[in-house]
């Protein structure tokens, strides 16, 4: 492991190595930047906060010339399951209409969330628009969505790490952990 060392007793283990997402995006940069070559531009659009660590790594092993903007969204809800409604916090800077977007998402767990913010973008005509996620939880699906990039599929287990929280904390251990359930089920 790289970077923290300090692990705090509230995490159980380690489900995705540093070293694995760093060979994983390179090979989602790799992919992205082939199917895109040629195009003018690419618009990433980074989900706030929780994809921030994960959109760095990727667009810096994108060779196609890449912009970035990012949107934040809430939900209404608990705070470790999603409920569906999605409310914007931030929205992005600038128009998508005739650009080629890609969604940049940390985790999809229900798919709600991803589900309202292609709904969303797809109402302001962009040319394409694509996701690339770095988690999936299949298990706990309640809305099929289409994930064109994807870095690993995982058990339903609350992961932090690499940009994922719990309650803020975690975003900046460099591995994929997971928390303990005694953690969240306390709430
Ligand atoms: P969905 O709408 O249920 O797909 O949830 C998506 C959002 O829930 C993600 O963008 C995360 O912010 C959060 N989330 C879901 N599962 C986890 C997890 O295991 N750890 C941290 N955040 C999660």
């Amino acid at each position: 492991m790289t970077g923290v060392e300090v692990v705090h007793s509230d995490l159980d283990r380690v489900l995705v190595p540093a070293h694995e997402i760093e060979a994983k995006v390179a090979e989602l940069g790799r992919r992205i930047s082939q199917d895109y070559a040629g195009i003018r531009q690419l618009l990433a659009v980074g989900v706030l906060k929780g994809s921030a660590v994960f959109m760095a790594d990727l667009v810096r092993v994108i060779s196609v010339p890449v912009s970035f903007d990012f949107m934040a969204v809430a939900s209404y809800g608990q705070l470790s399951s999603s409920s569906g409604v999605v409310r914007i916090l931030k929205d992005l800077d600038q128009t998508i209409e005739d650009q080629h977007v890609l969604l940049v998402e940390d985790i999809v767990d229900t798919g709600l969330t991803l589900n309202y913010l292609l709904e969303t973008l797809r109402t302001r005509n962009p040319a394409s628009l694509r996701v690339c996620v770095l988690l999936d939880k299949p298990s706990r699906r309640k809305i099929e969505v289409p994930v064109d990039y994807l870095g690993f599929v995982i058990p339903d287990e609350f992961v932090v790490g690499y940009g994922l929280d719990y309650n803020e904390f975690y975003r900046n251990l460099p591995d994929v952990w997971v928390l303990k359930p005694a953690v969240y089920q306390k709430k």
